[in-house]
C-alpha cells in the first residue's frame, strides 16, 4: 500500500546523483507494498527552484524518466532535502499528473507526498477553488499542498511563521488517514512530516556514534514547555533537550548528519539502524541538523518522549538471496521463522510457555467472558485455525471476526471482553479501526503483529510479536504459520492454571519442538507440487479445497493463496457443507483438493470423500504419511502427522507451494499481484 521516502543531508556534501539514487533506492525497498506510480522532488539549480519528476508504472520507469532529464548530476549540495513516493491510487487514476509529489502552484512553493486518504478533501478543494486555486490533478492530496500555500499566503508578512506552525495549521483542517511530508521553497533544506493512521519513521545517521537515544516532544506553546522544565536546573535540562534534538558532537557543535524518513524500516535499515517511530499526530520538523517532534495538544496522553530504537532486521532479511521471489523465500523460511516465533518463549523440558508481553494480563484474560479475535485476510484465517484449541484449553467462548464486518455490524463489545487483533503489518486500516472501536468500549485489547512499532502494536494494551522477520511478498505465508503458533502458545499459557489440561499441553509442546523438521519434510515435496501444478492444475479454471474442523481454516487460506497469486478461482469449502450446495459443482472435471489428515473428524471427512467420488470427482488428498489406504487409491500429498491443533501448519505448506508454482506458470508478478498491496492502510 504505497510508500513514502525522504532523504536529508546536512553539513555533508552530496551530489545530485547520490541524492536521486538514494531516493530511488528507498522507493525500490518499498515496492513490495504495492503501488501503481511513483515520483520525487529535489532542489533545482536556482534558489527556490524545485525539480519534480513523476511517472506511472514501476520505480524503474521513474528512474528512466529522471535519467532522461538534462540536469547537472554532479551539482553538489552541502545540505538538501528530497522526497519520493510510490502511489496506490485512491482518488484519480494512476497517471503522471495524479502521482506524487503534489505542488501548491507551478513554482511548487509547497510540495507534498502522502500515504492515505484525506476524507474531507472535497470541502477543502471547494474552498480553495473559490479562492482562485486551480487544481491540476484528481487526487485528494493536492488539496493539502494548496491549503499549505493558502495558509502561508494568509500569513504574508508574519516573519515569525515557522514551517512547523504552518503544518500544524494545515493538519488541523484535515480529516482522514495520512502520512505526509512537506517541502517548501520558503523553508529551504527543511522538511516537516506528520502522520495520522499511516506509518512513518525517521532514521538518523551520523559519522560519530549517536549517543542520544531519545527526542523529547514539544507542545503547543512555549510556556507549557517552560513549565515542564521548571523543576529541572535549566542548564542541564536545556542541554538534555538540545542534545536530544541536535545530536551534538562532543565539542557541542552541530555535526554532519543524514535523516531518512520512510513508511517502513526496510527502506532505512541499509543506511542506519537508529530509528524513531512517529506517533499519530506527531509533527516532526527537521532543519539545520535538528529533529524536533511537536504535537498539537499536550494533554493527549501520548508519551512526551520518542525513543530512538535500534532496528533488529538486517538488510539480507529483505533480499531474495537464492530464491526467484520473496514469496518463495518466505515459504522456505518457515523452518526458521517458526523457531524464531518460539525462541525464548517455549521451555521444551519443563513444558512451560512464557509470552512476556501477556504476563501482566493473564489473570484478567482468564477471567474474561469472551475472547474476540479480529483480523483480515490471512490473519483472520490464523484466528480461525486456532479457535478450537483456544476454546478447548481455556474453556472461554471465542468468536472470530472479519474486522470490516465487525465494524459494519457495530458488534456489541463490553469491558469484560478480551479483544485480540492479529495483523502482520500492524497497519491494516480495518483492523486498526476495530481496535479503536474496542478501546473506546473499555475492552482489554491485545495485538499479535509482525511489525515492531506498528500502530496496532503501539495502541493495544499488550501483545505478542510473532518474530517472523520482514515479510516482503504480498501473499502472506510465514506470517500465517507464525501467527498460528503464537496463538497456540497463547492458548497454552492461558490454560496453565488448569492441571486437567497438563497432558494435552505437554503433547502440543512436544510437537511444537518437532515442527521445524516436519516443515522441512513438507518442503521436500516442492518438485512434486511443481509437477502437479504444471501437469494437472495449470489449465484449470477453478479449484475447490475441502476440509473440516481445524482444517477448515487451511482450506480458506489455501484458496486465498491460489486466488491472490495465480488469479485462478479457488474456494475453500467446509466438507460438512458439501451436501448443502457445493456438491453441485462436483463432477469429473472439477479439480478438488481434500484435506484428510488423521484427527477426530477423519471419519466425517471420509464420507465427504465418498460424496465427491460418487459424482466422479477425482480429489487430490492431503493426508498423513502411512495412510496407505488413501495412497493406494488416490493421488495424495502426504505430510507428517502431528497433533491435531498443529496439523494445519503442515497442511498449508503444500497449498502455499502450489499457489506459488501456479502463479509462476501464469506469469503473475508473484510478489506484487495486481490490485493488491502488502498492507491495506485504507478502509
Ligand atoms: C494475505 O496473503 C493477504 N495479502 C491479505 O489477506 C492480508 O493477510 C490482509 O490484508 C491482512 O493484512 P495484515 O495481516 O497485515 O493485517
Ligand atoms: N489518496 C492519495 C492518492 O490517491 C494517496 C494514495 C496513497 O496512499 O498512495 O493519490
Amino acid at each position: 500500500m504505497c510508500g513514502i521516502f525522504a532523504y536529508l543531508n546536512y553539513l555533508l556534501e552530496k551530489d545530485r546523483k547520490h541524492i536521486i539514487e538514494t531516493l530511488i533506492a528507498g522507493l525500490a525497498r518499498l515496492e513490495y507494498r504495492g503501488y501503481d506510480s511513483a515520483g520525487l522532488a529535489i532542489d533545482g539549480d536556482e534558489a527556490g527552484e524545485v525539480f519534480i519528476y513523476k511517472q506511472v508504472g514501476k520505480v524503474a520507469a521513474l528512474k528512466k524518466l529522471v535519467s532522461e532529464q538534462s540536469i547537472d548530476l554532479e551539482r553538489p549540495f552541502v545540505s538538501h532535502c528530497g522526497m519520493a513516493h510510490t502511489r496506490w491510487a485512491t482518488h484519480g487514476q494512476p497517471s503522471p499528473t495524479n502521482s506524487h509529489p503534489h505542488r501548491s502552484d507551478p513554482k511548487a512553493d509547497f510540495s507534498v507526498v502522502h500515504n492515505g486518504i484525506i476524507t474531507n478533501y472535497r470541502e477543502l478543494k471547494l474552498v480553495l477553488e473559490k479562492k482562485g486555486y486551480i487544481f491540476e490533478s484528481e487526487t485528494d492530496t493536492e488539496a493539502v499542498a494548496k491549503l499549505a500555500k493558502y495558509l502561508y499566503d494568509e500569513q504574508r508578512g508574519n516573519n515569525n511563521l515557522t514551517f512547523t506552525a504552518l503544518v500544524k495549521a494545515v493538519v488541523k483542517e484535515l480529516e482522514g488517514a495520512f502520512a505526509l511530508i512537506f517541502k517548501s521553497t520558503h523553508f529551504p533544506n527543511e522538511i516537516v512530516a506528520t502522520r495520522r493512521g499511516s506509518p512513518l519513521l525517521v532514521g538518523v545517521k551520523t559519522e560519530k556514534k549517536l549517543k542520544v537515544d531519545f527526542v523529547d516532544v514539544e507542545f503547543g506553546t512555549d510556556e507549557k514547555v517552560e513549565a515542564a522544565n521548571l523543576l529541572a536546573p535549566p542548564d542541564a535540562q536545556r542541554l538534555r533537550r538540545s542534545q536530544s534534538r541536535t545530536f551534538l558532537s562532543e565539542d557541542g557543535m552541530p555535526q554532519p548528519i543524514e535523516f531518512f524518513l520512510a513508511s517502513d524500516p526496510s527502506a532505512i535499515v541499509e543506511h542506519t539502524k537508529r530509528v524513531l517511530y512517529l506517533e499519530d499526530d506527531d509533527i516532526a520538523h527537521i532543519s539545520e541538523g535538528e529533529l524536533h517532534i511537536h504535537r498539537l495538544r499536550r494533554d493527549d496522553g501520548i508519551s512526551a518522549v520518542r525513543s530512538i530504537e535500534t532496528l533488529e532486521i538486517e538488510i539480507n532479511n529483505i533480499m531474495k538471496g537464492k530464491f526467484d521471489h520473496f514469496m518463495q523465500k518466505e515459504i522456505y523460511e518457515q523452518t526458521d521463522s517458526v523457531v524464531n516465533t518460539m525462541r525464548g518463549r517455549v521451555n521444551f523440558e519443563t513444558h512451560k510457555i512464557t509470552l512476556g508481553g501477556l504476563k501482566a494480563y493473564l489473570q484478567t484474560i482468564r477471567r474474561c467472558k469472551r475472547i474476540v479475535f479480529c483480523a483480515c485476510g490471512t490473519s483472520y484465517h490464523s484466528c480461525l485455525a486456532t479457535r478450537a484449541i483456544f476454546e478447548e484449553l481455556t474453556e472461554i467462548p471465542v468468536s472470530v471476526e472479519l474486522a470490516s464486518d465487525f465494524l459494519d455490524r457495530k458488534t456489541p463489545i463490553f469491558r469484560d471482553d478480551v479483544c485480540v487483533f492479529v495483523s502482520q503489518s500492524g497497519e491494516t486500516a480495518d483492523t486498526i479501526l476495530a481496535l479503536r472501536y474496542c478501546l473506546e468500549r473499555g475492552a482489554l485489547c491485545l495485538g499479535i503483529t509482525n511489525t515492531v512499532g506498528s500502530t496496532i502494536s503501539r495502541e493495544t494494551h499488550c501483545g505478542v510479536h510473532i518474530n517472523a522477520g520482514p515479510e516482503i511478498g504480498v501473499a502472506s505465508t510465514k506470517a500465517y504459520t507464525s501467527q498460528f503458533i503464537a496463538l497456540v502458545m497463547m492458548a497454552i499459557q492461558l490454560s496453565e492454571d488448569r492441571t486437567s489440561m497438563t497432558q494435552r499441553r505437554n503433547e502440543i509442546i512436544d510437537q511444537l519442538k518437532k515442527l521445524p523438521d516436519y516443515i522441512d519434510e513438507v518442503l521436500s515435496l516442492d518438485q512434486e507440487l511443481k509437477k502437479l501444478a504444471n501437469d494437472v492444475l495449470y489449465k484449470e479454471k477453478s479449484l475447490l479445497i475441502m476440509g473440516r474442523g481445524m482444517q477448515n481454516a487451511t482450506c480458506l487460506e489455501g484458496a486465498l493463496k491460489i486466488k491472490e497469486v495465480s488469479y485462478m478461482h479457488s474456494e475453500g469449502i467446509l466438507a460438512g457443507e458439501l451436501k448443502h450446495g457445493p456438491l453441485a459443482l462436483v463432477d469429473e472435471n472439477m479439480p478438488v483438493i481434500l484435506i484428510m489428515t488423521k484427527d477426530s473428524l477423519y471419519p466425517k471427512v471420509q464420507s465427504a470423500l465418498q460424496q465427491v467420488t460418487a459424482r466422479k470427482g477425482q480429489p487430490i488428498i492431503i493426508c498423513n504419511e502411512g495412510d496407505d489406504e488413501l495412497s493406494k487409491n488416490y493421488k495424495t500429498i502426504t505430510i507428517p502427522q502431528t497433533v491435531d491443533c498443529l496439523q494445519g501448519i503442515l497442511a498449508i505448506i503444500p497449498l502455499q507451494l502450489l499457489s506459488y508454482h501456479l502463479a509462476v506458470l501464469h506469469g503473475v508478478d508473484v510478489d506484487c499481484p495486481r490490485n493488491l498491496a502488502k498492507s491495506v492502510t485504507v478502509e
